[in-house]
């Protein structure tokens, strides 16, 4: 028996999973660490945190199942997209990553459209500059701290660091760099002409693979700290999303998924490349060679309700502490009480801008309606059905565009919560479907390490023969009609507010 073992470098924490090769989890682990706001709006991790968390992660699969490391045939990594890890000469870190939630860089991006054209950036990149692309954190620390760019010899996403830890390799695969915006998306190579149009250069960035394509082995150091064995093979792995795409099956036209973590995340499969013109939803290469997928995302979506539970439910999570329960759940038993559309509230989850669909870095989040009979479980029905409305415009984008999917999976930690996919089904008005795993995107980078490892021949077979789907949620269509009307009101709210936004990011 043959196993394959997934790193997932998450915004809230890391975690490993060893799979055997029939896709079973033998052991899993994770580990947490801090994500720091300096000012409002800006997004900071320290890559060693995220080195600490691998360590101590795979030791301890690693330790705990027994398996002997030189029959973990090869390991993939799966990480948060687009932030920014600047390395000097000698490999070491030159300042905290800037990650993908940071949103200080709307002039970087202005800057970006200048150079490069914004019809021309499109036709390139197939996104307009945006705040959360890596492109846009690399001027910034070009213009505010030039003695830092003047160090910098490399230029890596955050898994690709751990890659460079685990193996001392300087390599990225098309997917995660699809995000960088210096990547010529249709053609899946790095865009010289990008790179000569923002005064980048090419020798920053590390070699570009295919997702499954193996990229080196795990190094003699990393063997010492991790317990791996230098004969387990690294392959290109896959930004979350994409790699989630993996883990959920949707590697084939008509496949679709929602995922609710820190960020929320509407992704469609696609065998043709489809670009929209407004650029609202992303258009990335995706893990299976040759083929694309089209995303919305949405900056605070598990965000959102962490911060509800945060600042408003400490009662509850201390319950739950001593209940041994996980709060959330107490969270969902609460906005359970609540009626659909929670009394007449409406939540506008922006609390980190927005990206699809207004791509706006300035807007924030809000309570509209609030009276004096609302109470707590009114705010959080409020904050759950605000994220599932966001998570609408992306949907509504998606069909627009003729990605229309056959039906639509959840993954995600917000999946976990049956009182949200119930939500999620009434306001998307189609049924949502679980998976059976709930290892999405850890699962899926183990999956491109077999079919690098040779142990499956391609990844949609692969997925055929690992990948199962669990219940389905079918839209109630009562609350269908409902929400659609709560639906209308929300669209309305954004553009009513957007100057004031702008004038109160100037205060
Ligand atoms: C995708 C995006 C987020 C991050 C965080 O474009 O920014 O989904 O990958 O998980």
């Amino acid at each position: 028996m043959k196993y394959l073992l997934g790193i997932d470098l998450g915004t809230s924490g890391t975690r490993s999973v060893l799979f055997d090769q029939s896709g079973k989890v033998v052991a899993a682990k994770s580990a947490e660490y801090p994500l720091y706001h300096p000012h409002n709006g800006w997004a900071e991790q320290d890559p060693e945190d995220w080195w600490q968390a691998a360590i101590s992660t795979i030791s301890f699969v690693v330790r705990e199942s027994g398996v002997d490391p030189r029959d973990i045939a090869a390991l993939g990594i799966s990480g948060q997209m687009h932030g920014l890890v600047m390395l000097d000469e000698q490999g070491e870190v030159l300042r905290p990553s800037i990650i993908w939630a940071d949103q200080r860089t709307g002039e970087e991006c202005d800057d970006i459209t200048c150079a490069v054209g914004a019809k021309r950036l499109i036709e390139i990149t197939a996104n307009p500059a945006l705040t959360g692309f890596t492109a846009s954190k690399i001027m910034w620390v070009k213009k505010h701290q030039p003695e830092i760019y003047d160090r910098c010899h490399h230029i890596l996403l955050p898994k690709d660091y751990l890659r460079y830890k685990l193996s001392g390799d300087f390599a990225t695969e098309v997917s995660d760099a699809s995000g960088m915006q210096l990547l010529d998306v249709p053609k899946r190579q790095w865009s010289q002409e990008v790179l000569d149009k923002l005064g980048i250069d090419k020798d920053l960035l590390a070699k570009v693979y295919e997702s499954p394509e193996v990229t080196g082995h795990v190094s003699a150091e990393a063997t010492k700290l991790t317990g791996l064995s230098m004969d387990t093979l690294i392959v290109g792995g896959a930004g979350d999303n994409a790699a989630a795409a993996v883990g959920t099956g949707t590697v084939v036209d008509g496949r679709a998924f929602t995922t609710i973590g820190t960020s929320g995340v509407v992704f469609a499969h696609t065998s043709k490349l489809a670009i929209d013109p407004k650029g609202r939803v992303h258009t990335f290469c995706c893990a299976v060679p040759g083929a694309w997928h089209v995303m919305g995302v949405m900056q605070s979506a598990g965000l959102s309700k962490r911060w509800i539970r945060d600042t408003c439910c400490e009662k509850e999570v201390a319950l739950a502490e001593r209940m041994d329960e996980d709060p959330y759940v107490l969270l969902d038993k609460l906005a359970e009480g609540s009626p659909v559309g929670a009394n007449r509230l409406l939540f506008l989850p922006y609390l980190m801008g927005e990206r699809t669909p207004h791509l706006d870095p300035d807007c924030r989040g809000g309570f509209f309606g609030l009276s004096a009979m609302h109470e707590k479980p009114d705010l959080i029905r409020a904050v759950m059905e605000g994220v599932s409305f966001g998570l609408k415009d992306s949907l509504d984008i998606l069909d627009g565009m003729g990605v229309t999917p056959d039906n639509m999976l959840l993954t995600g930690g917000g999946a976990k919560s049956a009182f949200w996919r119930q939500v999620l089904a009434d306001v998307f008005a189609c049924p949502v479907q679980t998976i059976k795993s709930s290892e999405g995107p850890a699962l899926g980078v183990a999956i491109l390490a077999g079919v690098g490892a040779g142990i499956y021949d391609s990844v949609e077979a692969a997925c055929e023969q690992l990948v199962e789907l669990g219940d389905t949620f079918n839209p109630d269509e009562e609350n269908v009609k409902t929400y659609a009307r709560y639906h209308v009101l929300f669209q309305q709210l954004y553009p009513a507010l957007k100057e004031s936004w702008v004038a109160l990011s100037r205060l």
